[in-house]
């Protein structure tokens, strides 16, 4: 039985390289393990070899069907790098390509490089912090008191360690001072989370952005040069914008900033945008305290501050009706956006 396996090893050895194409490798597979293939046969024979000849005899079996099954295996790749390599031989490189669909930018994104653009122009520069921030630089610094309702843990994901997700952009405003001595003139866009309940108008986790410009002589003129120039570069020269008073901890005097918006065949309506103020003394103390000196002397510097909703903008600027859209990915919703 040894000299059989050899001998349909060494003829299958010598007959495998003779095939030429894919079915004459099938012929082979099915002579040597098909139903009625060599292997097959000499494998049924087993049961008459003497039982002290049979571990030797299954080991060598095992090893020329193994051999062969490698082999099978070799030559089909083999062949099919040929007929790969004929084929691309034959391409016809003037047919016209398959055209690769292009997306485009997501509404949110479009109306942040808009922004960004426009307040580039006017000499900010962009600046960032981190998602997950301190007590410190969220709350204490932004001078808003322990007992704020913003603080509370039913509005605000805290971690076990006491950091946080941060509930607005503002935060940024901090790292930047503790950073960088006046004069500063940063923007900030980024994330910012919220435990709000998720409907048509809100989500837990959306974006802002922020900007902050402290410098000697830094006025109210200024923010609101500055603010009517962005909003109307975004929502049309002729937009009405009107500064409302209203409090925020860490601006002081605080607004919130209206747009008159002409809603096709309804009267128009003022509708809120953003909150800004002039940043509180208070603000730049705990900063100063944090740098270990006085490089935000209230007496020399005076600076602005505001933070603008991106969805917020974003739905007023298209009508859309539900912030929720801007999150489903839906390819119907973001097609209108090219
Ligand atoms: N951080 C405020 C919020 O999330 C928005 C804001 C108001 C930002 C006034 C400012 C500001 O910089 O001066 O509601």
């Amino acid at each position: 039985m040894l000299k059989e396996l050899e001998a349909i090893h060494s003829d299958a050895i010598s007959a495998i390289a003779e095939i030429a194409d894919a079915d004459g490798l099938e012929t082979f597979r099915i002579a040597y393990l098909g139903r009625k293939g060599r292997i097959t046969v000499v494998s049924a024979g087993m049961k008459d070899i003497p039982k002290e000849d049979k571990p030797a005899a299954g080991k060598a079996l095992n090893q020329v069907r193994g051999a062969i099954t490698t082999a099978i295996s070799e030559k089909a790749e083999a062949l099919q790098n040929e007929a790969d390599s004929k084929a691309s031989g034959n391409i016809d490189v003037t047919l016209p390509g398959q055209p690769t669909p292009r997306g485009s930018r997501h509404p949110i994104s479009q109306i942040l490089d808009q922004a960004v653009a426009t307040l580039r122009r006017m000499g900010f520069s962009l600046a960032s912090g981190p998602e997950i921030e301190t007590e410190w630089h969220c709350f204490d610094a932004l001078n808003t008191p322990p007992d704020h309702p913003a603080r509370n843990e039913s509005d605000t994901f805290y971690f076990q360690d006491g950091r946080l997700l941060r509930t607005h952009t503002s935060t940024v405003q901090i790292r930047s001072m503790e950073s960088s001595p006046p004069p500063i003139r940063v923007i900030a866009p980024g994330a910012a989370f919220r435990r709000d309940e998720i409907d048509s108008t809100h989500l837990s986790n959306f974006n802002q952005l922020e900007g902050l410009y402290v410098d000697e002589g830094v006025s109210l003129a200024d923010l609101k040069g500055t603010l009517e120039y962005l909003l109307r570069s975004i929502f049309g020269e002729k937009t009405p914008v009107r500064f409302r008073p209203h409090f925020f901890p860490f601006t002081e005097p605080s607004f919130e900033i209206d747009i008159m918006l002409e809603a096709r065949g309804k009267k128009s309506k003022w509708i809120e945008i953003a909150g800004c103020g002039m940043v509180d003394p208070d603000v730049f103390s705990a900063v100063n305290k944090a740098r270990g000196d006085s490089a935000y002397d209230a007496d020399q510097v005076s600076g602005f501050a505001f933070g603008l909703g991106l969805e917020r903008l974003a739905m007023i600027l298209w009508g859309i009706a539900d912030i929720r859209l801007l999150i489903e990915n839906d390819i119907r919703f973001l097609r209108q956006f090219p």
